[in-house]
C-alpha cells in the first residue's frame, strides 16, 4: 500500500539525485575548456551549492516553459471545440423540459434535466433506497462461522441449501446488474427512473458483495460456489433463461422505436423484474430465512433479510415501470404480448419449482418441495396480477405467511435479535 511519505519521497527525490550526480560535473568541464582560455581572466570558482542552484534555476525555467506550452495547447484546443457536437443527439431538447415532454421510452426531451418530476414514484423509491443503505460487513458472522465448522452443527440437507443458494445468488445479482447497466439504462429515457436504476445497480453490487462476504467468512471453496451457475443444472437453467432476454438488448446497435423492439424491452423488464427478481429469488430467500427463524446461520439470514428488503423495492419499481410503459404505449400490449408475458411467468415458476426440488430432496426446516411449489404458484399469481394479467393457479394459498411479514421490515423488530433492523442511514435533514 502507498503512503503519503512514499509519495513525497518518490516525487521529490529524482531531480535532486540527477542534479547533484551528473549535471554539475558537465557544467564545470565546459567552464574550464571553452571559457577560461579565451578570456584569460581568472574565473571566480563556483561553489557546489551555486552549481546546484544554477542547474535548478535552468530546470525551473524549462519546466515553466513546458507548463506554459501545455496551457496554451489546452486553450487552443478549447477554442476549436464545437459545442454542437454531442448536443446533436439531444435533438429537440434545447428548451427547458416540461412534465408533458417526459416519457418512459423513446423520449426526445433532454435526459440531463432531472426536474420537473413526472414519475414521483421513481424519485420516492430512489430516496427510500438511499435511506435503507446497508453494508455486508455490518452483520456479525461469528455464530455462522462456528456453526459451519462444527461437524454436526448442520445436517447435510441444510448445508446443501446454504451452498446452492450462495452459488445461485452470487452470480444472479451480477446478471441483474449487468442487464441494468448494459441494456436497460440506455433504453429507459427518463431521468428520475435512471436515477433509481443507478441506485439499484449499486444495491446489486452490495448484494454480490454480501454473498462473497458469506462465502469468505465460511471459508467455502470460492471457485465451486461462483462457478455453480455453470455446473449445477437447476442453477444453470435459471441463469441462461434470464440471459436469453438480455443478449439482444445489450447489443450497442439495438434501439427502441419500433413495436418489435419496444416489445423486446418490455419482455426484458418482465424477465428481469417479475421473473428473476420476483420469482427466481423466492425459493432461496424462503429457505435461508427459514433457517434464521430456527436460529441457524443467523448472520447469513440477516444478510438475506436486507437483500430481500432491497429486492422487494426493485420488484415494485420494475412493476411500476412496466405498467407505465403499457399506459403510454398501449399498442405494445397486444394479445400476443399478453400471452408471451404469461408464458414467461409460467416458465420461470416451473424452473423455480425444479430448483426447489433440487435444493430440497427431502423435507427440511419445516418445509418441503411440495409446499414450496404452492408458494411459488401463489407468488406467480401475484406477479401476473401486478402487470394486469389473470391468475393461472386457482385456489393456491401462501404456506409461508411469515415471508410477507419479513418483507415489510419497517414494522419488523429485530427479527434475529442481533441488532435493530429498523436503522436507516442517509435520512433527510430538515432546514427549519
Ligand atoms: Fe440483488
Ligand atoms: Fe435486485
Amino acid at each position: 500500500m502507498l503512503s503519503w511519505d512514499e509519495f513525497e519521497r518518490e516525487d521529490g527525490a529524482a531531480p535532486l539525485i540527477k542534479a547533484t550526480a551528473t549535471e554539475p560535473v558537465k557544467t564545470e568541464t565546459v567552464n574550464q575548456e571553452s571559457i577560461a582560455p579565451v578570456t584569460e581572466t581568472p574565473t571566480a570558482p563556483i561553489s557546489p551549492r551555486e552549481q546546484v542552484a544554477n542547474f535548478q534555476s535552468n530546470l525551473d525555467a524549462s519546466e515553466e516553459k513546458k507548463n506554459a506550452d501545455a496551457l496554451q495547447k489546452a486553450i487552443d484546443d478549447l477554442e476549436e471545440l464545437n459545442v454542437e457536437v454531442g448536443l446533436e443527439e439531444l435533438e429537440g431538447s434545447a428548451n427547458r423540459v416540461a412534465v408533458d415532454d417526459k416519457r418512459m421510452i423513446n423520449c426526445r426531451a433532454d435526459l440531463n434535466q432531472l426536474v420537473p418530476f413526472k414519475y414521483d414514484w421513481a424519485w420516492q423509491k430512489y430516496l427510500d433506497g438511499c435511506a435503507n443503505h446497508w453494508m455486508p460487513q455490518e452483520v456479525n458472522m461469528t455464530a455462522d462461522i462456528g456453526l459451519w465448522k462444527t461437524p454436526n452443527g448442520l445436517t447435510d440437507d441444510e448445508r446443501l441449501i446454504v451452498k446452492r443458494n450462495l452459488g445461485f445468488f452470487s452470480t444472479a445479482d451480477s446478471l441483474v446488474a449487468n442487464n441494468l447497466v448494459l441494456a436497460v439504462y440506455r433504453l429507459i429515457t427518463n431521468p428520475e427512473c435512471r436515477q433509481y436504476i443507478l441506485r439499484q445497480a449499486f444495491e446489486e453490487a452490495i448484494h454480490t458483495h454480501a454473498y462473497q462476504y458469506c462465502i469468505e467468512s465460511l471459508s467455502m471453496d470460492e471457485g465451486e460456489i461462483f462457478n455453480m451457475y455453470h455446473e449445477v443444472p437447476s442453477v444453470a437453467k435459471k441463469a441462461s433463461w434470464g440471459l436469453k432476454y438480455t443478449q439482444e438488448l445489450s447489443d450497442p446497435k439495438f434501439n427502441t422505436g419500433t413495436i418489435e423492439n419496444d416489445q423486446a424491452l418490455l419482455k426484458n423488464l418482465i424477465a428481469f423484474y417479475c421473473c428473476l427478481e420476483g420469482i427466481f429469488f423466492y425459493c432461496g430467500f424462503t429457505q435461508i430465512l427459514s433457517m434464521g427463524r430456527r436460529n441457524k446461520m443467523t448472520g447469513t439470514s440477516e444478510q438475506f433479510q436486507y437483500i430481500l428488503r432491497d429486492e422487494s423495492m426493485h420488484l415494485n419499481f420494475g412493476i411500476d415501470m412496466i405498467n407505465q410503459i403499457k399506459l403510454e404505449n398501449p399498442q405494445l400490449w397486444t394479445d400476443q404480448m399478453k400471452e408471451q408475458a404469461t408464458q414467461m411467468i409460467l416458465q420461470a415458476t416451473a424452473l423455480e419449482i425444479e430448483y426447489a426440488r433440487d435444493t430440497m430432496p427431502r423435507g427440511v426446516l419445516g418445509m418441503n418441495a411440495a409446499m414450496m411449489e404452492e408458494y411459488l404458484q401463489f407468488i406467480a399469481n401475484r406477479r401476473l396480477i401486478q402487470i394486469g394479467l389473470p391468475e393461472q393457479f386457482a385456489g393456491v394459498n401462501n404456506p409461508f405467511p411469515w415471508m410477507s411479514e419479513i418483507m415489510d421490515l419497517r414494522k419488523e423488530k429485530n427479527f434475529f435479535e442481533t441488532r435493530v433492523i429498523e436503522y436507516q442511514t442517509g435520512g433527510a435533514l430538515t432546514w427549519d
